[in-house]
């Protein structure tokens, strides 16, 4: 473990315009810097990065911190790897504590063995591109197949020549042990495991080798088209995807990944500028892979064969996807191509356009095809609705599923309560057996003792830097609200620096353009809520419903709504529920007269439900542990309490700013209510916060 004195050391060192600047192009305004942000996709610049405080902040999408925040957020890496990854740019050398002998020794090994991984990679890349043998069959068959020499690079590939022995010895010469060869599985018995193949490198999230495919190039062998190495120390098959490395920062930005099924055909696409696009190497997905997945994106869309195996490949292994909450939509290619052909013979511009124009959700893809195949046989259509009612029992989000709900029982021609009870009935059955496997998880896990891995990690380094998911505690600090002197004195305070620095010197017009989004989208959110769920209960005793619970909640805010017409719609369903005590239903929405209502409720009423990054991630879980009624009601709480708080950390921003003017002016009367309104907000703001557990949302 790092001592405390190293991470200080590091974090002292560190220069946000540094770090930033070895990802993210920045150009000089003023005092700041500004440039493109990484987390989200955007045109024109809102990320700020502030030298004098050493932070970054984007005005668009709220991500904000200091440099190891960066570090964790962009490249995905635990605290302890920040600091290392820092200290290695600044050629700081850390101070490790004793960890246990058993910890140090097992991470030295790793350590080693990734080493000769990365020597077995340079070896085949050597053997690639600096050999005749490997020119003229490895490398000859990649440029075949049209491989930029730049994309193969990228990918580490790579040529194992025919000489059986020939790594083996290299390795060997170069000092390697042949036990850790072994160890790898590049070597059985002083002989090479991966010979007369061309070479592909799986690496880990962090760009290390952990472990090789090999594809045969020779026709009408009776050798696998592929080898892999085996499971290893440093190589957990089902808690890797390939490509992830390469792709992790499109997927992020661009909030999808594609997932298609071979190597090549995620090296054809990134040469073709689609980067978000992962491989699952023809088996099914994991429970380990969906969470990887679920760390970089909500969204997958899957990318398969348009032959009878490509489909069902897509339908095998989505259910795990469903699980973790992934969207899951599928695009199937036309008959005979894959991904990699397909992009070969048609081009950029027409893949892009038939991965828009085919792309749907996988639930409704399944449902077609299902029906599709029973046709008129009421048998074999029970079964398939049967099954579409179990998928659907996947999806643990209430909103969601209601969404679901509500279009396949138009779909399938059945009754809405009917699919609801088949889909209940389907969640009972699994958390049933969710909780034998539980059960079962523990006397296992009882029996073996427990084997703490995590003792490695730092612990007790306060709040500083949030651990991963990135908690919102730094961006308090942003908005400069939680520190508890500030706006209780009466000498008026200097307005809080993170504002002046970075928003004064912002042109005006992006800066109020941009949270508005995010508004109008939460705006959005308590619409859609409104039209699916509205006519609900909150509270059966209190013959309260979801809309009365909401609008009540709301009235408050309601001026303050970006969106002119969700605006209307919760005044109309205010006063409906003043008039009827009740909320109304979809229909009423439906049959609104006004048309652009008619149209907002088709939307809601279709489109998958979403909640926002957010707070889906934060209480997902806490979410999904609840029964469907329960769950509608706390996604109605909580929600609230998201939606106010972003209004108010709106007033809050306002009212800074007025502070800062009236300072400035020397208007000492006004200056003073206002200050007293932001203490208020402020205290608003802390409540909310209190009721929304540990985490303060900021936007
Ligand atoms: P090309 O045919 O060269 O385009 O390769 P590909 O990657 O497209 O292979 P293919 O579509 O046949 O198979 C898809 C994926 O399944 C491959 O990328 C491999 O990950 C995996 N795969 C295919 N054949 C084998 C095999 O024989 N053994 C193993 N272990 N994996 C295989
Ligand atoms: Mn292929």
């Amino acid at each position: 473990m790092i001592t405390e004195e190293s991470v200080r050391e590091v974090i002292d060192t560190a220069r946000i315009e540094d770090v930033v600047g070895d990802f993210v192009n920045l150009r000089r305004r003023g005092q700041n810097m500004i440039g493109l942000c990484p987390f989200h996709n955007e045109k024109t610049p809102s990320f700020n990065v502030n030298p004098s405080r050493n932070i970054y902040k984007c005005f668009g999408c709220g991500e904000g911190g200091d440099p190891v925040k960066f570090l964790m957020t962009l490249e995905q890496l635990s605290f302890p790897d920040a600091i290392r990854w820092l200290a290695d740019r600044y050629n700081l050398k850390l101070e490790e504590k004793e960890v246990s002998q058993e910890v140090r020794q097992e991470r030295q090994e790793k350590e080693s063995l990734l080493l000769v991984n990365d020597f077995a990679r340079k070896w085949f890349e050597d053997q690639l591109y600096n050999t005749e043998e490997g020119k003229s069959i490895g490398l000859s068959y990649f440029k075949s197949r049209g491989f930029r020499r730049d994309v193969m690079e990228k990918f580490g590939l790579g040529y194992a020549p025919l000489q059986r022995d020939a790594f083996f010895k290299a390795a060997v010469a170069a000092g390697y042990k042949e036990e850790q060869l072994e160890k790898l599985g590049l070597v059985r018995n002083k002989r090479d495991f991966f010979f007369d193949r061309v070479m592909f490198t799986i690496h880990n999230l962090g760009g290390k080798p952990i472990a090789f495919a090999g594809r045969i190039l020779k026709k009408d062998v009776k050798a696998p088209k592929y080898v892999n190495s085996p499971e290893t120390e440093v190589y957990h098959k089902s808690d890797v995807l390939y490509g992830l490395h390469q792709a992790r920062r499109s997927v992020r930005k661009l909030d999808n990944v594609y997932m298609v099924e071979g190597y090549t055909d995620v090296i054809s696409l990134h040469q073709h500028g689609i980067e978000n696009v992962v491989a699952t190497s023809g088996t099914s997905l994991t429970p380990g892979q969906a969470r990887l997945i679920k760390r970089q994106t909500e969204n997958v869309t899957l990318l398969y064969d348009g032959d009878k195996a490509g489909i069902k490949a897509a339908l095998r292994g989505v259910d795990v996807l469903l699980v973790e909450g992934l969207n899951v939509r599928v695009v199937i290619l036309p008959d005979g191509e894959d991904p990699d052909s397909y992009m070969q013979s048609v081009g950029t511009t027409a893949f892009g356009d038939y991965l828009e124009k085919q792309r749907q959700d996988f639930l409704f893809f399944k449902a077609d095809l299902l029906l599709e195949e029973a046709g008129n046989d009421v048998a074999a259509r029970t079964d398939a609705i049967r099954s579409i009612g179990a998928t659907l029992a996947l999806v643990d989000d209430p909103l969601k599923r209601a969404g679901y709900l509500q279009q396949f029982s138009g779909r399938l021609q059945i009754e809405e309560s009917l699919l609801v009870s088949l889909v209940n009935q389907s969640i009972a059955d699994r958390r049933k057996q969710a909780q034998k496997e539980q059960e079962r998880e523990a006397r296992r896990q009882q029996r073996r003792g427990r084997e703490d891995q995590r003792s490695a990690e730092p612990k007790g380094r306060g709040n500083r830097t949030p651990p991963p998911p990135p908690a919102a505690g730094e961006e308090d600090q942003w908005a400069g609200l939680v520190e508890p002197s500030w706006g209780d004195e009466d000498v008026p305070p200097m307005p809080p620096p993170e504002l002046e620095d970075l928003s004064a010197e912002e042109p005006p017009q992006t800066l109020p353009d941009l949270p508005l989004l995010g508004h109008s989208h939460q705006e959005q959110h308590l619409v859609y809520l409104l039209i699916r769920d509205g006519h609900k209960m909150y509270d059966p005793e209190k013959n309260m419903s979801i809309a009365a619970f909401l609008t009540a909640n709301v009235a408050d805010v309601l001026g303050d709504f970006d969106h002119e017409l969700y605006r209307k719609v919760v005044s109309l369903v205010t006063d409906y529920v003043r008039q009827h005590k009740s909320g109304p239903d979809a229909n009423w929405y439906l049959h609104h007269p006004e048309g652009a209502i008619q149209e907002l409720a088709q939307t809601a009423t279709v489109s998958p439900y979403t909640y926002s990054p957010n707070w889906k991630e934060k209480y997902g879980l806490h979410l999904s542990q609840k029964p469907p009624e329960e769950n509608q009601r706390l996604a109605a709480e909580i929600f609230l309490r998201v939606f106010r708080m972003e209004k108010i950390d709106r007033k809050v921003k306002e009212n800074v700013l007025k502070i800062k003017e009236l300072a400035v002016a020397g208007e000492e009367s006004r200056l003073k209510k206002f200050l007293k309104l932001q203490s208020r907000l402020v205290e608003m703001r802390k409540q909310l916060a209190s009721e929304l557990g540990t985490v303060v949302i900021t936007k």
